[in-house]
Formats: structure tokens, sequence, C-alpha cells
């Protein structure tokens, strides 16, 4: 049996499975390198079905027999999969196949991760673990029997509830029918963490996070995350859990970050793992985030699932979305849509003006994995933001309902979702839809005019060409505006105007002095805002926006233009950028969170694009210069201000990681990092040495490294934590992101030479090559080292994992930023990453979208 060809696959071609699957079940014979699996599937033909091809799935599977109602058949293996005559009424499929999951270093289906048996099914890893239609629009009830591997694996576990379980053997049952992808088992030795967890209906629900024995001190975060998030889906979205126990898994191999498997999610363990030693609270945070994300993946995206791929966005933009609102309700709202901000700029902005640029629903794929993008998840967070902020609160909520209730166990379209908006406010919403059809980030440009009384917004929107897409057509952009006086006071509280047009006008009557406008106020569309604005207006709103996000936002104007202005012409910082800043500084009654971000500044990477964007070649050289200057700049002009911040932020008693400590802390290694670059690394250093906890250790060491003082603190931090992995992912991610750009390479080739470097380890591949790649001035450094470098790794790592190989050939996307010399450079390396032998479908797929794009 042939794996599937590179091949492209496309939306319109959509066509349902001639058969209904009724039932599952599965037998697994746990062996490292020949596991037996063998299934037993209820199949009923559909009548009057366009397609009557019984085509079942199948990947790297040794198939021993096949039988349908008992009578051993003969199959057609064909690319892909396999085909086999069977009857035109109800018949039993039984296969059995034989499997190496000790071989599987793709981390797709069934393998093995530090002695541990584990599954990892979406997209299409299920093909893997046995024959099947392996597409999500076929939804089975599943059964699950395990044989344990000798005494190795006393704890198997899958989807749903338990039915019987005992050392040699584990019965588990999912009543709920749901697609392939969201298949899941575990097995090895493991330890749980249980709680229990009472629904609004009075069920009691089992929860445990299983861990590896010595990880037992970790997963007492998780589990009061774990409940938080569920109690929460309760209250805001009416949504209850729907089975006897909840189990959560951590694992060290893992491609992503976790999975929303039925009743057993998989965690990569750097998502679910924390104890206050070992993780930063920028980890707790994110942990939090990502086991509510799973958590409500449990509705949207299991009890209601995705009709084909293509609809990947139905569930993870609408998760993404939900997880969002959550982590805004038990923190802050504006700093989390800060941060939020900020990624989608950093990750999602870049593919959209690159050759990776796709639609939120894509059209076509080759590699459905090369598809689990910024754009998918945040731009498709970000597009139901736009849909509630258009219909209201109330709508959103009451659409919502709808939804769950009509589509409760169906696979269901963009159009499904679109269609419950459009019943429940009488809307119409197709020009809306073009959010998931069009690519690119729109522009949108504003200008003001006054008359003595009328105050006029002319707003006009535009999105460059995209690949496949030259012309672009308007779409709904919901531009939030409120207006201030010359004091500052609102005169006039946010409003929702909404752009549909090409050129539209506004106006806002009875004005006896002229407003200032705040627009766009808390991100309210995922556009580039065009302001023809000068430093005194942003200064203005730096210093009394009454929104916390475009008071944010005007002080990342400044510096921006700050910093571009030192780049193109060699101007020295603005002083009204560093005074505003140092006004919000000292306003104590500020969030120490928000004041953080505050001193925040544009990515060297952002500026990059910025230039670019303004026909200019970025030079990654002089970007890092003035970068690093406006930092010292900083540090000059706050030098009184700086003791203070970081002295009366210092939290005292026991290590809490809520939003307020952490803040806390957020803001004091802010202040550390700037005070560093006047004291000599002083302070950084008794901090180092006097730290209790990772956020205030990771933040001494990083300064130092900063101040060229971090040699010794770098050998302690390995002897302390050189048996945890997690921190040891840090301590060498840490000497990557703080090499001299011209260093760069060189510290890394040193690192790849560490006996720790276990490549093989997605955590631990992307701890220092995704940090070479994000290491603007060095990755792009003239001598071109940091490329090949990166090739020639990826190149090594696609065989052994194509997924994690592909997803980081993104770090060549922007390459048409730069100039002829490195472009030369880049295009060279990836085509001798295209001119692999036997090079996987995943990677080739990106390297050629990067190259033709
Ligand atoms: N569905 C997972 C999530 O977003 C992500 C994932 C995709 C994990 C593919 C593994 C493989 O929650
Ligand atoms: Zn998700």
């Amino acid at each position: 049996m042939k794996d599937a060809a590179p091949q492209t696959i496309y939306l319109k071609d959509y066509t349902p499975f001639g058969f209904a699957v009724e039932s599952v079940s599965l037998t697994f014979r746990l062996h490292p390198t020949a596991t037996r699996v063998i299934s037993k599937i209820r199949f009923t033909p559909i009548p009057d079905a366009s397609d009557t091809r019984f085509f079942l799935h199948g990947e790297q599977l040794k198939l021993i027999s096949a039988k349908i109602d008992g009578v051993e058949i003969n199959t057609k293996m064909v690319e892909g999969g396999l085909e086999a005559d069977v009857p035109d009424v109800p018949f039993t499929w039984e296969t059995e196949v034989e499997i190496n999951p000790q071989a599987n270093t793709a981390l797709e289906g069934l393998y093995m991760s530090n002695g541990m048996y584990c599954t990892q099914c979406e997209a299409e890893g299920f093909r893997k673990i046995t024959f099947y239609p392996d597409r999500p629009d076929v939804m089975s009830v599943f059964d699950v029997k395990i044989e344990a591997d000798g005494d190795n694996t006393p704890i198997m576990l899958s989807n749903g509830n338990g039915v019987e379980l005992s050392k040699a053997r584990a019965t588990w049952s999912d009543p709920w029918p749901k697609p392939a992808y969201l298949f899941a088992l575990v097995a090895g030795e493991l330890i749980a963490h249980r709680d229990t967890f009472t629904t609004l209906s009075d069920k009691q629900v089992q929860l445990a996070i299983w861990v590896r024995p010595g990880d037992e001190h970790k997963c007492a975060f998780g589990m009061a995350a774990l409940k938080k998030s569920m109690k929460w889906d309760e209250d805001v979205y009416g949504r209850e859990y729907d089975l006897d126990e909840f189990n959560i898994v951590a694992v060290d191999d893992f491609n992503m970050g976790a999975m929303e498997n039925k009743g057993l999610n998989i965690f990569n363990s750097s998502c679910v793992l924390a104890s206050p030693e070992t993780a930063t609270d920028g980890n707790f945070e994110r942990i939090e985030a990502i086991i509510a994300h799973e958590y409500f993946h449990n509705w949207t995206g299991n009890r209601i699932t995705c009709r084909d791929w293509f609809q990947l966005c139905l569930k993870e933009g609408l998760t993404v979305f939900r997880d969002a609102q959550f982590t805004a309700d038990m923190r802050s709202e504006p700093v989390k849509r800060i941060d939020d901000v900020i990624t989608l700029r950093a990750r999602q902005f870049p593919e959209d003006q690159g050759p990776l640029s796709h639609p939120v629903r894509p059209e076509s794929f080759q590699e459905i994995n090369n598809f689990y993008t910024a754009t998918v998840y945040e731009k498709g967070a970000e597009v139901i933001g736009m849909l509630k902020t258009l219909v209201g609160d109330e709508a959103y909520s009451k659409a919502l309902d709808l939804y769950f209730m009509r589509h409760d166990g169906q696979a269901c379209t963009i159009e499904d979702w679109i269609a419950v908006f459009e019943e429940s406010t009488g809307r119409d919403l197709n020009q809306f839809k073009l959010w998931y059809s069009q690519s690119g980030t729109p522009e949108v440009a504003v200008r003001e005019a006054y008359d003595g009384t009328t105050f006029t917004l002319h707003l006009s929107q535009s999105s460059a060409p995209t690949p496949g897409q030259s012309q672009k057509a308007a779409q709904v952009i919901p531009v939030t505006v409120g207006l201030l006086n010359d004091n500052g006071d609102e005169i006039l509280p946010t409003q929702v105007l909404e752009l549909t047009q090409e050129e539209q006008s506004f106006t806002f009557e009875g004005h006896a002095s002229r407003p200032i406008p705040s627009i766009l106020r808390g991100f309210s569309a995922p556009v580039t805002l065009r302001q023809d604005i000068d430093n005194t207006r942003r200064a203005f709103l730096l210093a009394h926006d009454t929104d916390a996000f475009n008071r944010w936002e005007a002080g990342r104007d400044l510096a921006r233009d700050s910093l571009l202005g030192a780049v193109l012409e060699g101007t020295p910082h603005n002083t009204a950028y560093l005074q505003g800043l140092k006004a919000v500084l000292s306003d104590e009654t500020l969030d120490p969170a928000y004041r953080a971000l505050m001193l925040g500044q544009p990515s060297q990477s952002e500026l990059a694009s910025e230039l670019h964007k303004m026909g200019h070649t970025p030079d990654p050289a002089a970007i890092h210069t003035a970068s690093e200057a406006l930092r010292r700049a900083k540090a000059e002009a706050f030098s009184d201000l700086l003791p203070g911040l970081y002295a009366d932020n210092q939290v005292a008693g026991t290590f809490s990681p809520d939003a307020g400590p952490a803040g806390q802390r957020s803001l004091a290694n802010a202040a550390l990092s700037l005070l560093t670059r006047l004291d000599q690394g002083k302070t950084a250093a008794q901090q180092y040495a006097s730290a209790d906890n990772m956020t205030l250790q990771l933040a001494g060491l990083s300064a130092l490294l900063d101040a060229e003082k971090g040699e010794d603190a770098l050998e302690t931090f390995y002897d302390q934590w050189q048996n945890d992995r997690l921190v040891i992912d840090k301590w060498f991610s840490m000497q990557v992101m703080h090499a001299k750009p011209a260093a760069l390479t060189k510290t890394v080739r040193k690192l790849c030479d560490h006996p720790d470097f276990e490549w093989k380890n997605p955590n631990r591949f992307r701890a220092v090559m995704g940090m070479l790649a994000a290491h603007h001035a060095g990755f792009h450094h003239e001598s071109g080292g940091a490329y090949e470098l990166l090739a020639d790794w990826l190149i090594r790592l696609d065989p052994v994992n194509p997924q994690t190989t592909a997803r980081m050939c993104a770090a060549f996307q922007t390459w048409k930023r730069y100039d002829q010399t490195r472009q030369t450079m880049i295009q060279g390396q990836l085509e001798r990453i295209a001119s692999q032998n036997g090079l996987s479908r995943d990677t080739t797929e990106m390297v050629t979208r990067i190259l033709e794009g």
C-alpha cells in the first residue's frame, strides 16, 4: 500500500461518503513494535448516495485479514487506502492490522513517547491506526478494548467512560457519536491527580490529570483551570459536560499544544504541567487558556464538528474566541486583548502579507496539517468577535443557543454557522461571509473633517492582492469610535460604524469644538488602520484615551514612528513618546500588567514589515540597532523611576500565579530589563540568586545575558534543572534569544552539539530552531549562515517528523521583504530543501508555496 501522493483537494469537490457507520469496536493488543488492531465496524449503505465507492483510508498498516460478515474477503490496495466490493445492505466489516508505534517518529497515529503509548489522530492520523473512512463527517459511537503489553502499561485509557479496568485489560465506551479524528488511546505507567466536578444538573464528573511518576506536583494548577473552565462554560454558554469522566494526559513528544479527543484530552506536557519553581507566569496563563480551549471543544468541535477540513475554523476560530473570553473574564480584559493583538500582528499579519496567505476558510490544500495556521485560528476568532460586535451581545447569545440546539451531533459548515445568525437576527450576512473567503489584511484609511458643528470621518478600505486573489470586494468592517474633547473627557461613548463600502462617511452633529476621535477601539477588526495624525495627537491619546486598548495603541504607534525615523533618518528617539510613557508608568491607578505592556515596543520583524510596506528595503542590522537604542533611551529617560517601579512591584509571600501578582512581576521584570542597562546587571544578579520561582529566575537570567554577564548563571541554571525537560527547553531558548546577531549561528551550532539537544523532540527542536528563526537580526544576518543552518536541520528533521518540519518552513515566508542578496540566499536554501529525495508532502507543499507565492 502506498501513501497518498501529493494531490490538491478542493472544497468544491466535497461529496458525502456513501455509507453510514453505525458502530465501531476496536481491540488493541499493545506491543512496541507490533501492535495489533482489530476493528469491527457496522456499515449501512446510504440510499441514493452519489458516491457508492467503498474506500477506506489506511496508511502504514500491515493488513493481516479482512472479513465481511465473518467471511474472509479480497481487498484492493489503492493509493492511500483500500477498496472492496461490499453488500448493498448493512454489513459488519472486520480487519486485523499490525502497526509499529516505536517506529512512528512523526507523532501521528499510534506512537510511543518515553515508553508510553499515545495517539494523535487530528487531522488524518486515524488512518495510520486502522482502515476507516477517516473524514470528520463520518461519525460513530466507539467501544475500545485495550490489552496490556506485559507490566509496562498498568494504565490504559481511551475515550468516553471506563467500563472495565484491570491490569491486563481495559474497556472503554464512548456513547457520543464522533469522527475518528477525536479517537484517543493512552497506555503506560501513569499517575493520576484527581478531583471531581459537579455539573449544573448535579452530575458528578471524575476528573484526572495523568502524568509520569515524578510530575505529580505539577498538576494542581491545570486541575484548577479545568474546573474553572467547566464552570465558565456552564455560566456563559450554558454548556454542560456530558460524560462521567474527563481525563487529561501529559506527553512529552507532541507536535502541537494539545488535543481535544472526546473525554481524553492529550496535552503537550509544556501546556499542562506547572509548578511555581519551573513555570513562568506566562506559562501559567498559557496553560489555563489551553486547558480551557481543549475543554471548550467538547461542544464547539466535538458535539458539533466540521463537515470537512476546509471548515476547520468552524471549531477553531470559535473555540479560540471562547478561550479568549474566558481569559478576559479570569484576568484582565484589556491586557488579554492587547496580548492577542500583539500575537495577531506577529503571526497572522505576516502570513496574510506573504506567499502563504489563505482565507480563514481555505478552498484547497495538499496537506491539511499545513492549515493549522494563525489565519484559521486567530483570524478565525477575530471574525467571530466582529460578528458579535455587529449583532450585539444578546443576539450573539441567541444565535449560539440556536447553533447548539440545531446542530448538536452534526458535522457542519460555515454556511450552517452563518445561517443561525441570519435567522436569529434577521440580518443578511452575505457580505460578511467575505471574511471567510477573502484572504489578506484590509487597510482602513481615515480622514477627518470639521466645519464648526459637524465632525465627519471619511473611511475607506482597500486590500492588497494575495496569492490567487487579485481583486477584492469591500468587506463589512465594524469600526468602533469614541470621541474625546480637548480635556480628554469622553463626549461620545464607543459607537460601532459599519464600513461596508469602499468609501463611506460618518457624521457626528452638534460639536461646538473639534472633537478628537479614538478609532478602532479594542481593535474591533483585524485590519491595519491608516490615520493621518501627528505625534501631538498620539501623545494626547496616550495620555487620555478612555479606551485602554487604544491608549496602548497610541503608545505603540509613537514607538513605531520613532523607530522608523531612527532607522530611515537616524533621528533621535521621540521625546513626546518618552514623556507620555513616563506619565503612564508613574500612574499607580493603572494595572501593573497594563503598564508592563506599555513598556513594550514593536518587534524587529514588525518594523521590517512596516518598512517593506512603505517601499523601503529593511536592513535587519539597522532595525536591531534602533530597537536597542530605544530601549536604552527609555532606560535613561526613566532612570529616576525604574528603581521605584522595581521595588514597589516585588510580591511578598507565597507564590500565586493569579493575574494580580503576575502583573506586578511582569512590571518589575520589565523595569529590571531597563535597569540592567544602567547598573550593568547588578540588580539582575541579585534577583537571579535569590529567586524562588521561575518567573523571577528566568527574568534574572535573561537580564544577565543582556548585560553579557550570564555565563555563570547559565551553568548554575543547567545544574539545577538538568532533569527537568521543560526547564531545559528554556535554557536552550534563552541562549539563542540572547545571542549577538553575528554570533547566532555559532551559538546555535554549539547548542546542537550539546548532549541534551534531543532534536527529535518537537519542544526541544523548537526551543532552538524556532528561536533561531525568531531572532530577526541574527536570522537575517548578512552572512546567510542562519538560513543555511535552519535549512540543514529542516532537511534532517523532515524524514523523522514532517509536520513539525513543514510548520517551521514558515520562517522563510517573509523572504521577499529583504534585499536581493538575502532573497537569493533564501531562495537557494528553499530550493535545496525542495530538491531532497523523498521530501514529505507536508514540507513539499510549504516550500513550493513559499517559493511560488
Ligand atoms: N485541535 C487542536 C487544538 O487546537 C490542535 C491540534 C491539531 C493538535 C492537530 C494536534 C494535531 O486544540
Ligand atoms: Zn482547538
